[in-house]
């Protein structure tokens, strides 16, 4: 299906609805000027950005714990040496104790905030979830695998590390924690918003609220930016259809693709799913 995959670069955090196998899809039917700024407004794992990878680039999203990851990445704080250090200590210690280790390390999290610990809990927790409890405490379970930070994978996250680090160097890049309308105020009509926001009618709660009433205030934003503006979104699948696309979007290009998606045990997740990259001019 995707001839590029091999191409493809792998960010070194996953996430519910994360991009991977779209990436060419979208690649393919983005034209855009690079002398824009690139724009995510949910950026997420980041990996349509690095995949896109822009010149000039403004990424947010309201996981600050990705933003400083990013961040700690693009300073040169974090570094495939200390990612391994760490990844080598505590992984080694998580294979001593199991999950009482893994609950260990999420506790210290939820009172540190290190994005180090967000990478060690995000690699090796239940399907490279990323969920928090009402009060913004990380709450995903372990993923029952004392030896999961083998030495095999370590240097697999190391290398998705040097990667990402190696495509923003040199560029002007800049990652914020913000909520969404943030990034809006700062595009032109050079510039490109791509949008990948929390599903609706699906579970949302590793962030919080997506109630609808967000959503259509997104749709208006981007109806009203003077920017292109590309939206994914799911459409259909043999159970279900996604009335909000059709009210909110129908103005806009779509452009289809089916997706299988891997994260997430729920019965309606092992179905093909019908993606829409909706584009407005
Ligand atoms: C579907 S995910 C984006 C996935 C991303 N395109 C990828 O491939 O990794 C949605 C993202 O929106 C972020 N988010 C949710 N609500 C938000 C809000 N109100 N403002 C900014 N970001 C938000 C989440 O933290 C999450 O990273």
């Amino acid at each position: 299906m995707i001839q590029d995959e091999d191409k493809i670069i792998i960010p070194p955090i996953k996430c519910q609805g994360i991009k991977t196998k779209l990436v060419s899809f979208i690649r393919q039917n983005i034209i855009r000027n690079d002398d824009g700024v690139w724009i995510e407004p949910f950026v997420g794992t980041g990996v349509v950005a690095f995949n896109i990878a822009p010149q000039r680039a403004i990424l947010t999203d309201k996981n600050q714990y990705i933003i400083r990851l990013y961040q700690n990445i693009q300073n040169g704080l974090i570094t495939p040496c200390v990612v391994r250090d760490f990844l080598q200590y505590h992984g080694e210690k998580l294979c001593r104790l199991g999950g009482e280790y893994y609950i260990e390390m999420r506790n210290a999290f939820n009172v540190n905030g290190d994005p180090l610990y967000f990478l060690f809990l995000n690699r090796s927790d239940f399907n490279g979830m990323i969920r928090f409890n009402k009060n913004g405490m990380f709450n995903v379970p372990f993923c029952q695998k004392k030896d999961r930070f083998s030495k095999a994978y370590i240097t697999k996250i190391c290398n998705q590390i040097a990667k990402v680090a190696a495509i923003m160097s040199g560029k002007d890049w800049s990652f914020i924690c913000a909520p969404w309308q943030e990034a809006f105020t700062y595009a032109t009509e050079l510039d490109y918003i791509y949008i990948d926001p929390p599903y609706i009618g699906r579970d949302t709660s590793y962030v919080g609220e997506w109630p609808e009433s967000e959503a259509i205030k997104l749709s208006e934003y981007a109806h009203s930016t003077p920017a292109n503006v590309c939206l994914s979104m799911w459409k259909e699948n043999e159970f279900r259809k996604n009335d909000h696309l059709f009210k909110y979007w129908a103005d806009f290009t779509w452009h289809e693709q089916k997706h299988f998606y891997h994260i997430g045990a729920k019965e309606k997740n092992r179905h093909p799913m019908i993606e829409i990259l909706a584009i407005k001019r």
